[in-house]
């Protein structure tokens, strides 16, 4: 038989697809063995900052390290919708979970200073912070002005930068912390129509995978996520002109 005559379909016997279903059955078990070893990461009675916690997925992100027993800071622009978001979860505080809000935009480092100090005086340094705020503008890129990409970099791109400059001091003296930014599956694949937020996102992987070997040597853990459409907000699109 020369190599041309080689058959994929006829290549393995009975016995090689027993060894080939043997190795891959081998190598699950070994993986599940290996996730259920690893050390699982508390957030009981750790302060946890999350950026856009006042709706969609940061304030599901808050319900749940509440029910976890972490203390919350709900980082947002509008002061009404964040009280009504601390209302809201209030009573899914148990032991030593607790809930407050900052106002701040991820657009603006001072204010996101102020914030952070303001949520340390109260809870204590940040021991974690879900980078999750952001917005897309979806529209045409034939259509839309430059300054529509300009505006998206600056919230999605540099409001995560800003977001974690802000905390990162404190975790690197603290000699630990954790960092999860908030990215989409629209970091892996181009969608048509948003050609203005992809980008931020794809660049926060990129931001993402170098914290998280620059930042490791300090015992601080960066993780990134890439939710899909979450039918959680009517608010999450903003207009291309803003
Ligand atoms: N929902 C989805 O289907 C989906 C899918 C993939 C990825 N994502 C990503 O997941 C994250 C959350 O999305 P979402 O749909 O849950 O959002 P959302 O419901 O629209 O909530 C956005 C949150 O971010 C805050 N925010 C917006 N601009 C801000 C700024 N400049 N500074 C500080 N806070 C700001 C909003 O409050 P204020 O307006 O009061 O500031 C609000 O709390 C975003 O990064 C988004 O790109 C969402």
């Amino acid at each position: 038989m020369t190599p041309l005559d080689f058959d994929i379909f006829s290549l393995p016997s009975l016995t090689g697809w027993w060894l080939y279903a043997a190795v891959v059955a081998g190598a699950l078990t070994l993986d599940l063995l290996r996730r259920s070893l690893l050390p699982r990461h508390s957030f009981a009675d750790k302060h946890v900052i999350v950026t856009g916690g006042s709706s969609g997925i940061g304030k599901a992100l808050a319900l749940e390290l509440l029910r976890r027993g972490a203390r919350v800071t709900l980082l947002a622009r509008t002061e009404a919708r964040l009280k009504a978001a601390v209302d809201e979860l209030k009573p899914s505080c148990a032991g030593t979970a607790r809930v407050r809000y900052s106002c701040a935009s991820i657009t603006d480092s001072v204010q996101l200073d102020k914030a952070v100090a303001a949520a340390a005086a109260e809870f204590g340094a940040p021991h974690a912070l879900i980078a999750n705020a952001g917005a897309a503008a979806p529209g045409l890129f034939l259509e839309m002005p430059v300054s529509t990409f300009e505006s998206q970099i600056d919230l999605n791109y540099l409001g995560t930068v800003r977001s974690i400059k802000a905390v990162v001091p404190a975790m690197v003296e603290q000699g630990r912390g954790h960092i999860i930014v908030v990215a989409s599956a629209a970091a892996n694949v181009g969608f048509l129509g948003y050609s203005s937020y992809a980008p931020t996102k794809w660049a926060l992987r990129g931001l993402a995978d170098c914290l998280r070997n620059e930042l490791l040597g300090f015992g601080i853990a960066v993780q990134i996520a890439y939710p899909c459409a979450a039918p959680l907000s009517s608010s999450r699109v903003v207009p291309t002109s803003s």
